[in-house]
């Protein structure tokens, strides 16, 4: 057996945005574990395409009309990191569900996400050129195919549950529906363009979060919940896990946004600054970003443990992984 030692390196920590030189410290480097949760979301990619293959793109749901097919396409498939399926899949299976419960939650909540990032990047929201490494959807398609084929994924999601025989689907479509809407992405996203600078204060920019990103993300966990057919109590602690996620996301965002690099992005880094957006950037500057963003993993922590995640597990590599990834 390989001694434990060994894998004990001195690596360099720097939170690659500081400008500061790196400081030597002693960590373990966990080469194993690590290598397990990026081999385990790859197969989760790889089993989320799968799956909207099969319940948003089939004959069924997707368009008959080829040119607006196209675009669902275009705004669903071809990069993402497939964090959502992945979070609906990780909570299903630590509750005892098979990934072939997860499989609809997991399409219906990528196939929203997918829908509000064609109509984030429009011109009338962010405006952005650039989405997964590709011109953005309405770059290629012009901004009415963009608009319809998020409507197009958006409905979609709800038939795809809706077509699951059993109880669950009602409980799917209410937590979904719930996230998705005024009380959730869609009221985020207007806090969004709206929150004026004067009423920018971190617990206004939270609430934002919350909403548009937050929402579905914590609906993710829940899902996964109920997938795997959990009491309410365990519903409850899988979505408080996925809320402390979705807080962690979004920070890390803001900050990858500062000192991004596009490349590797997909996405034009800088633009928040150029739009005045209400950022955690903004209003904590990068360091206070960073502190943000380790207190919401240390919650995130608090939430896995919970759950009933172990340590080492996938739960805890994967609250590693959203804080220190670079896309
Ligand atoms: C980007 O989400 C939009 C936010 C909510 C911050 P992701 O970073 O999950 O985007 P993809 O799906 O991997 O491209
Ligand atoms: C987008 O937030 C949130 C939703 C699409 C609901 P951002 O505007 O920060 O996401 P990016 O940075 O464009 O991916
Ligand atoms: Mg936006
Ligand atoms: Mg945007
Ligand atoms: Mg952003």
């Amino acid at each position: 057996m390989e001694n434990p030692r060994s894998l004990i390196r001195t690596i360099p920590i720097l939170a690659p945005w500081r400008s500061s030189a790196p400081q030597a410290a002693t960590v373990e480097a966990r080469p194993a574990n690590r290598t397990e949760l990026e081999t385990w979301l790859e197969s989760s990619c790889q089993w989320a395409e799968a799956a909207l293959d099969r319940h948003i793109l089939s004959d069924a749901v997707a368009a008959r009309d080829s040119r607006l097919k196209e675009v669902m396409v275009y705004a669903l498939l071809g990069g993402g990191k497939r964090m959502r399926p992945a979070l609906v899949r990780l909570v299903c299976r630590e509750l005892g569900g098979e990934d072939l419960d997860a499989e609809r939650p997991a399409a219906a909540v990528e196939a929203i996400h997918a829908y509000s990032l064609a109509h984030d990047d429009l011109p009338c929201m962010d405006d952005d050129d650039l989405r997964r490494g590709r011109p953005s959807c309405h770059r290629v398609h012009g901004e009415a195919l963009a608009l319809l084929a998020g409507d197009a994924l958006h409905t979609a999601a709800f038939q795809c549950l809706a077509e699951e025989p059993g109880p669950r689907a009602m409980e799917w479509i209410r937590v979904l529906s719930a996230a998705a809407g005024a009380r959730g992405m869609v009221g985020g996203q207007v806090l969004d363009m709206t929150l004026s600078w004067t009423d920018l204060t971190l617990e206004s920019v939270r609430e934002m979060q919350r909403g548009k990103t937050g929402a579905l993300i914590a609906a993710a966990a829940e899902m996964g919940a109920i997938a795997a057919r959990a009491e309410v109590a365990r519903r409850d602690q899988a979505r408080a896990f996925g809320t402390a996620l979705g807080a962690l996301f979004q920070v890390v965002d803001d900050i990858l946004d500062v000192v991004g690099d596009a490349a590797e992005l997909g996405k034009t880094p800088g633009k928040d600054a150029r739009h005045s957006k209400p950022t955690i950037v903004a209003v904590l500057g990068i360091d206070g970003a960073w502190a943000e963003a380790q207190r919401t993993a240390e919650e995130a922590r608090r939430t896995a443990t919970r759950l009933g995640f172990r340590r080492p597990s996938l739960g805890f590599e994967l609250i590693e992984w959203l804080l220190e990834r670079r896309r």
